[in-house]
This record gives C-alpha cells, sequence and structure tokens, in this order.
C-alpha cells in the first residue's frame, strides 16, 4: 500500500494492511484472515468488532462529543471512573482519565511530586523515582528516563532526565547470579538499597510493571517479589506504582494484575484495554489519602491535556468494563490462561524455546540459540522477527521484541490473545504457535 503522506511506524517495514476486524480475527485486503495472538499490543482485549461498544460511542458522540475539562464537568467521565474503581483494590478510589498509557505514567509522576509537595511543604525533598531496567513505561521524554529498555531510548538518552533504576526479576538470567528461591528474592530487596544510597528524604516514588510486557516477553515476579516492595516502599514512605497498562483489567486473570499478591499499590496506571481498543485511554488510579490531600490542599492536580475525561473515551470504558463483567471476561482468561498452560510441555520440547513465561493470558516465549548455555542468537539473524513471520505464514499474529539481554541481545515474543477467545481458538491459535516455532527452528539451524 501507498503511505502517501504518512510517517509510518517504519519507512522500511512491509505491514500489510489492515481493513476488518471480527472477534478474534483482522482481515487483510486481500480477504486473509489473522487470528490476533497478541491483542494488538495487549489492548483488544474483548476482541474485534463488538457493536454494543461501537453503540455506546455512537450514541456519545450524538449526544455530545466534547466539552473543555477545564470549563464543564461531564457525567460520562463520573460514570466511567466509578466503573474503574469498582475493578480496583479497596482504597484506590479516585481516577484521572488521560489520552494513553504514556500520559498515565507521567500524571503519576507528577501526582507523586505534587503529593509531597501539599503534604509536606514546598521543602519536600522527594522528587527522585526509581524504576528498573528491562522495564517500558512509554516514549515521552518523562517516561523514557524512567524506563530502561535500552533499544528505545539510546537515540533519545541526551534530552531526557535519567532516573535511578534496580534490576528487574530475570530469573531465567539472574541478574545477581542466584537462583530462586535460595536468592531470597534479592532483585526486591535491591529497592532498599536503592532507597538508602538516594535516601529516603529524596525519595518519591517506585515504578514497576507487575509482570514485564514488551520488554523482556511476559516477565512475571516469584510470589514473594510484590509483597517484599509493598513492605519496603511502606517502610520509606515511597509510593508504589504499578504499571498496569499491560498487565491490567483481566490480562492476567484478576481485574489488575497486582491482586494475585494482595497488594495494593498507592497508584496504579492503566490504559489500553481499559477501552478494549475503541478509543484511546489511560488512566490513574489513585489512593484516596493522596487525591484527597490535595483535594484539601491546592484543590487542583497540576496537570492537564485536552482530553482529560473525554466523554467519548469514558462512554467506551464505561461500555468495555460492563461488556466484561458481563461476559466474564476475566474468568474466562483466567480459564484460557491455564489452557495455555496445557501446551507449555509441547512448547518447550522445541529447540529454540528457552523459557516460556508469563501468567494468564500474558504469555511470553524467549527464543535461544542454545538451550544449555543460554546463548542468544546474534542480532544479524533477527530471530524474533522470523518467528513473527513463521506465525503469519499461519495467520497468528505475535508480538516480537529483542534486546533483553543487556539492551543489545535476545529475543522474545509475547502472545496474549483477546480475553474472550474460546477454547477451540486457543487451540488452533497454540497449535499454530507450536508450528510456526518448530518451522523457525529449522529455518535457525546453524545459525546461532
Ligand atoms: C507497560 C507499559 N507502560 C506504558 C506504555 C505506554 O503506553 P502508550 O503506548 O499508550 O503511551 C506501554 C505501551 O505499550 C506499556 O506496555
Amino acid at each position: 500500500m501507498d503511505l502517501g503522506h504518512l510517517i509510518p511506524r517504519s519507512f522500511k517495514g512491509k505491514l500489510r494492511t489492515a481493513v476488518r476486524g471480527e472477534g478474534v480475527y483482522i482481515y487483510d485486503e486481500d480477504g486473509n484472515a489473522y487470528m490476533d495472538g497478541c491483542s494488538g499490543a495487549l489492548l483488544s482485549s474483548i476482541g474485534h468488532g463488538v457493536k454494543e461498544i461501537a453503540d455506546a460511542i455512537y450514541q456519545q458522540l450524538l449526544t455530545m462529543e466534547f466539552a473543555h475539562p477545564s470549563r464543564w464537568n461531564n457525567k460520562v467521565s463520573v460514570e466511567a471512573a466509578e466503573e474503574i474503581t469498582s475493578l480496583a483494590q479497596e482504597g484506590l478510589d479516585y481516577v484521572w482519565l488521560v489520552s494513553g498509557g504514556s500520559e498515565a505514567i507521567e500524571s503519576a509522576m507528577k501526582m507523586a511530586r505534587q503529593y509531597f509537595v501539599e503534604r509536606d511543604g514546598d521543602g519536600s525533598g522527594k522528587y527522585m523515582m526509581i524504576a528498573r531496567w528491562n522495564s517500558y513505561h512509554g516514549s515521552t521524554v518523562g517516561t523514557m528516563g524512567l524506563a530502561g529498555s535500552m533499544g528505545r531510548r539510546r537515540t533519545f538518552a541526551p534530552l531526557f532526565i535519567e532516573g535511578p533504576k534496580i534490576q528487574a526479576h530475570y530469573c531465567y538470567r539472574c541478574p545477581h547470579n542466584l537462583k530462586y528461591p535460595e536468592c531470597d528474592v534479592a532483585c526486591a530487596r535491591a529497592l532498599e538499597g536503592e532507597i538508602l544510597r538516594i535516601g529516603p528524604a529524596s525519595v518519591a516514588a517506585f515504578f514497576a510493571e507487575p509482570v514485564v510486557g514488551s520488554t523482556v516477553g511476559a516477565l512475571h515476579p516469584p510470589k514473594e517479589y510484590w509483597p517484599i516492595i509493598r513492605e519496603i516502599c511502606s517502610k520509606y514512605d515511597v509510593l508504589l506504582v504499578a504499571d498496569e497498562i499491560m498487565t491490567g483489567v483481566g490480562r492476567t486473570g484478576k481485574a489488575f494484575c497486582t491482586q494475585h499478591w494482595n497488594v495494593t499499590p498507592d497508584i496504579i496506571c492503566s490504559a489500553k484495554a481499559l477501552a478494549g481498543g475503541y478509543s484511546p485511554v489511560g488512566a490513574m488510579i489513585v489512593r484516596k489519602e493522596i487525591a484527597e490531600t490535595i483535594r484539601d490542599g491546592s484543590g487542583a492536580f497540576q496537570h492537564g491535556h485536552t482530553y482529560n475525561g473525554n466523554p467519548v473515551t469514558a462512554a467506551a470504558v464505561t461500555a468495555t468494563i460492563r461488556y466484561m463483567k458481563k461476559n466474564n471476561v476475566f474468568e474466562n482468561a483466567a480459564a484460557m490462561g491455564a489452557r495455555f498452560e496445557e501446551k507449555i510441555p509441547a512448547l518447550n520440547e522445541i529447540p529454540i524455546v528457552g523459557e516460556v513465561r508469563g501468567m494468564g493470558m500474558m504469555r511470553g516465549v524467549e527464543i535461544v540459540a542454545d538451550r544449555k548455555t543460554k546463548a542468544p542468537f546474534p542480532a544479524s539473524v533477527k530471530a524474533a522477527s522470523l518467528v513473527t513471520d513463521e506465525c503469519m505464514k499461519r495467520g497468528l499474529v505475535v508480538y516480537p521484541g529483542t534486546g533483553q539481554i543487556a539492551g543489545v541481545a535476545g529475543d522474545q515474543f509475547l502472545f496474549a490473545p483477546p480475553l474472550t477467545t474460546t477454547k477451540e481458538e486457543m487451540d488452533t491459535m497454540t497449535g499454530r504457535l507450536e508450528e510456526a516455532l518448530k518451522a523457525s527452528a529449522e529455518a535457525l539451524k546453524g545459525k546461532g
């Protein structure tokens, strides 16, 4: 397709043109059907072409498409906030609505800083935000200083303020050279060391993805990780911000992933699946005490976008969450995640499969050249891209990634179908996945 004046994601990539979506399928311009094995980028959680969401958006467009948030309130965003808080842990009572994930994270950075200034006065020294290497929190200049996906940061590093980072819980290649459980989850305990090194009086927040998404490929933590992190944050008066932009809204089988470990963050950032892909959306869900400190202090969060609490987005959010509740979508995600697990032993037989990981319907496969040494393929082989092509040939879309080893090496991909996927569709997708991995193993022979 001639892209004319458009700047695409890549001028060199040869992408097919999508023309229609229905259920778990996306159709190209030649009428070929592809199973959406990654829900776009983990957002098309209720599948494509759901009429009742489109109807809700259309009705809102007819009623009122926009009223600027600095001049007007609107009932639809109040309703959306109520639906969102109904999914979150107790105490996470306030919602700030934006247009995307990066905006939600930027909002949390500013909320954390403003909270401490309002609570402790202008002299508050708490401003530093700690995050982790091998994480992704967005593509804006603010969020890139926070997060550590090297490939995406390198060019822009001179533009942003580099935040302090600890290593993620990459057990398959433990950055501390330890083994779970003897390690005593040293990667989580490292947060305490980092806070002490900086000085707790300067640290405002810690940001992390409950299951690391695109940078490492569904890297799930040991079960002790988040409770330890919560304890450390509370001990040092540091806000815990869970980036649930990929993991949230049922992806791992619970509304928010941190609920698996009974952890309540101070702030949850959500986006993507909150509106199922039917509208751009982001949300920051904030603990009562934080929002009310601002409410009872200056009275205004010093942040704002034209599309805060946009009525059309809000209508999409409410309709999506209600659809999820009505159709037991989270329960289906847990059941289909368990069904995927039955397939793991077969996938593990394939010579290039280093590790299959993740939770619920957020799964990742790390591809290696040598399973004993865990050596990756040379970057020039483009192994993740080859596997993706083999999947596409079989009508399955997956989400590839590279660079999880020190930012320069390693291949992986995410497999994360819509949460509404049926048993039969799941079996077809995992069957195609297995075939594609076997074909890739053949094609990659001798290239390690
Ligand atoms: C974990 C995580 N955080 C933040 C973002 C940024 O969201 P957006 O692309 O909507 O700005 C993403 C996007 O993929 C993400 O996966």
